[in-house]
């Protein structure tokens, strides 16, 4: 039986995944979908409710996206947000048009009349608005609930159906009371449960990977220490046990005891099937000379494949490959209403192994976003150190180097990166920074070496941390100085060959978060 759930059709709203985060914070299960749903699929989904995002385009536009205006007469209680307001009216008989003026930003709206959508929210409230396009008269069939200045209808209801809509945006942050009104239109409209949390989809998870891989068939998963990986093989070891066997390739580009964690983990303290494959040779013999980061990509990529291939190959019985997609890929891989969005990771994703390798797939988090994600694997007793780690792309460090990578150059960049990760985990900055890592520049600054100036072999780490909720864009972080200061003298005392730390501070875009 599926979860009860509010099925969120997406108009093409940069806030979509938002709703559906807001919806899963409070307890309720909530899957996005295309306008080209069919009744059938919305019932197949197990809908208590249904909520129509924003989105950019006008409802009187030729090309305007919109659904079955039958999704209507379902008797399942409707929310329209922005854009998807509009549509409901409109599909309703209401007037819609271009405002006297767009409204963007905060914004004060006042409650004019009662209603559950807007139980314990003041009277006078504070949204967040981004819109053009207004209800310009509302059928006798709605009451308004809200107004503003330049909008009258910033919220309402109709008479006889269970379908409420809101102008502005309840799952923005801005919104301070959009949080209660999501609550009021999921408890005391849909009557939902809040019974969705955490392990219950970890238990949903072991039941149907234990369904679709049956009872003698392996799988194996690539392992490479992130958190996803690392949760896919948890979730699958529960279900499945020693028939999970997991591939942890070293393609000497890891940061320093990063296979010692990985066995610690995963063979000592899991028992799993580990199989840790030392390629650093190989690796490294290919992408010898090679400066061009796209190069060094495309080399790591192939070897990956390669070396996975040559070990999956010695497994008998496999037939299934376990992978690590999450929702917001699923969604940006051409579910979205709006067209795919570029989606950075899936682009970047070197360690993505063809289709022709032959193995049906199994994807566990394929509904999870990657906070659902990390609060699986705490629930599944991995280690905060893996649970709660930063991102580390596919390449590792070579897109960390700049230009030329040798034993010598590695070693460097892993003994800076050791202490910069040593100095924000102790200062307690660690869980605030999204990605903190060091880059090894191709360039040597002078120095003073006792009475002489320097050139000689001597390096320039910059060091960069980001913020980022997505890490489509992010910030720099304005660190503590202090903290800057301690790990630019310890790297300079402790890393031979390094005589300069720089702190890089641009923010994304215009710049990338790696330097290559
Ligand atoms: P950029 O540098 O594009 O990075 O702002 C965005 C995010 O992607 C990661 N990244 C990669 N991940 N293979 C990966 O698996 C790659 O080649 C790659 N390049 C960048 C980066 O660390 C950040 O989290």
């Amino acid at each position: 039986m599926k979860p009860a759930t509010i099925v969120i059709i997406d108009f093409g709203s940069q806030f979509v995944q938002l709703i559906a985060r807001r919806v899963r914070e409070n307890r309720v299960h909530s899957i996005i979908v295309s306008p080209s749903i069919t009744l059938q699929e919305i019932r197949d989904h197990n809908a208590v409710g249904i909520i129509f995002s924003g989105g950019p385009a006008s409802v009187y536009a030729d090309d305007a996206p919109k659904c079955a205006p039958e999704i209507m007469d379902m008797g399942l209680p409707v929310l329209g947000i922005c854009y998807g307001m509009q549509l409901a009216c409109d599909l309703l008989g209401s007037d819609v048009g271009a405002g006297n003026s767009r409204e963007y930003g905060r914004t004060q709206v006042e409650i004019v009349a009662e209603d559950a959508l807007l139980n314990h929210v003041p009277t006078q409230a504070t949204v967040w608005m981004s819109h053009g396009d207004i209800v310009k008269t509302l059928s006798d069939d709605f009451v308004a609930l809200a107004k503003t200045d330049t909008c009258p209808y910033a919220a309402m209801r109709h008479k006889s159906r269970p379908m409420y809509g809101v102008q502005f945006h309840p799952e923005v942050f801005h919104t301070p009371c959009g949080n209660q009104i999501i609550r009021n239109f999921l408890y005391d409209i849909c009557h939902c449960t809040g019974d969705w949390q955490v392990d219950h989809v970890a238990d949903d998870a072991i039941k149907t990977i234990r369904e679709k891989v049956g009872e003698t068939d392996r799988v194996i998963c690539g392992l490479s220490g992130g958190v996803d990986s690392s949760v896919v093989a948890a979730l699958i070891h529960e279900a499945i046990g020693d028939r999970l066997i997991c591939i942890y390739v070293d393609n000497g580009l890891m940061r320093n005891r990063e296979t010692d964690l990985v066995e610690a983990t995963f063979k000592q303290h899991f028992n799993m099937n580990l199989r840790c494959v030392d390629a650093s040779e190989s690796f490294l013999t290919k992408l010898k000379g090679v400066t061009d980061p796209q190069e060094k990509r495309k080399i790591i990529g192939h070897e990956f494949i390669e070396v996975f291939k040559a070990e999956a190959e010695k497994i008998d019985g496999a037939r299934f490959l376990a992978q690590g997609t999450l929702y917001p890929d699923v969604i940006e891989s051409g579910h979205s209403a709006s067209g795919a969005t570029a989606n950075i990771k899936l682009h970047h994703n070197v360690g993505g192994l063809p289709k022709e390798l032959g193995f049906e797939l199994v994807e566990p988090l394929r509904d999870l976003f990657k906070d659902e994600v990390r609060r699986v694997g705490e629930h599944l007793g991995l280690p905060e150190e893996i649970v709660w780690r930063h991102p580390f792309p596919g390449p590792g460090l070579a897109v960390r180097i700049m230009g030329d990578i040798t034993p010598e150059r590695l070693s460097i960049l892993r003994d800076a990166d050791d202490v910069i990760l040593e100095e924000i985990r102790s200062a307690g900055w660690y869980n605030i920074i999204a990605q903190a890592f060091g880059v090894l520049l191709p360039i040597s600054t002078v120095g003073v070496m006792g009475d002489d100036r320097s050139y000689a072999g001597q390096h320039v780490i910059a060091v960069r941390f980001v913020e980022s909720a997505d890490f489509m864009t992010a910030d720099w972080v304005r660190v503590d100085y202090e903290v800057l200061g301690r790990i630019s003298t310890r790297i300079i005392n402790e890393v031979e060959g390094v005589n300069r730390v720089v702190y890089d501070i641009s923010s994304k875009p215009p710049s990338t978060i790696e330097w290559e």
